[in-house]
């Protein structure tokens, strides 16, 4: 099949998201500047360079009640905010914090979460995960949007500091086949990373290079 975006795609649910997929997921913790805190997850998220790391999150839409998500409107206020990891284990907590509630409730309750200090910014992390990315703001863009009634932004962030549990680092590195990191599909569907195979690069000199 081939259908072009401007049309309907024909299919009973749209695919755009299952083809880009899988998604790594940023669980956002901000804090607007009376100091209340938000936590939502976002599957439009990815790092982008390594050095310095940066990281990009894209908003689809307004809150219910207006204006832009708690998260964005938080980063933009504030310039902090904290990429959690979700890992397969803490599934459940990470989809409770996805219900768009009123903006002044505070996601770490409906996730019955713990919210640990930062070391760098004020937003706090989630401590039930075992890596959180402390981030500053870079840049918001704004994206075409279809819905005249909405928004899309992308925002681009600076890691600043990586909190990683020690318990996941084995030789040096994450053992992925116990941090089991989830991903985002299509339509109400999840991956989890169980298995992990490896390949050598043709040179060397990449080699090194993705190792560093
Ligand atoms: C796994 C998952 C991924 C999501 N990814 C996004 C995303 O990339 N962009 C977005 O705007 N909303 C995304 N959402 C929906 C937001 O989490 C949801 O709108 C949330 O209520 C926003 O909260 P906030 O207003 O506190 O920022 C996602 C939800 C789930 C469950």
């Amino acid at each position: 099949m081939f259908y072009e975006t401007a049309n309907h795609h024909g299919l009973k649910h749209n695919p755009f998201k299952a083809i880009v997929s899988p998604r790594p997921i940023g669980w956002v913790s901000s804090m607007d500047k009376d100091g209340n805190l938000n936590l939502a997850p976002f599957s439009f998220f990815n790092a982008m360079s390594d050095n310095p790391p940066t990281v990009v999150l894209g908003f689809s839409g307004n809150h219910t009640e207006g204006g832009p998500k708690d998260t964005l409107h938080n980063i933009e206020q504030s310039g902090e905010f904290v990429c959690n990891v979700v890992t397969y284990e803490i599934r459940d907590a990470m989809n409770a914090t996805s219900e768009m509630v009123s903006r002044n409730v505070n996601e770490f309750e409906l996730g019955k979460l713990t919210a640990a200090s930062s070391s760098l910014i004020k937003p706090p992390r989630v401590q039930e995960s075992p890596v959180n990315m402390e981030c500053v703001h870079l840049k918001t863009i704004e994206l075409p949007c279809n819905n005249p009634d909405a928004k899309n932004h992308m925002v681009l962030g600076q890691v600043v500091g990586i909190h990683i549990n020690d318990d996941f680092i084995k030789d040096g590195m994450v053992d992925m086949t116990k941090f089991h990191p989830l991903a985002r599909l299509g339509y109400k569907d999840y991956s989890a990373v169980m298995e992990v195979f490896s390949l050598d690069r043709p040179d060397q000199a990449a080699q090194d290079l993705r190792m560093k």
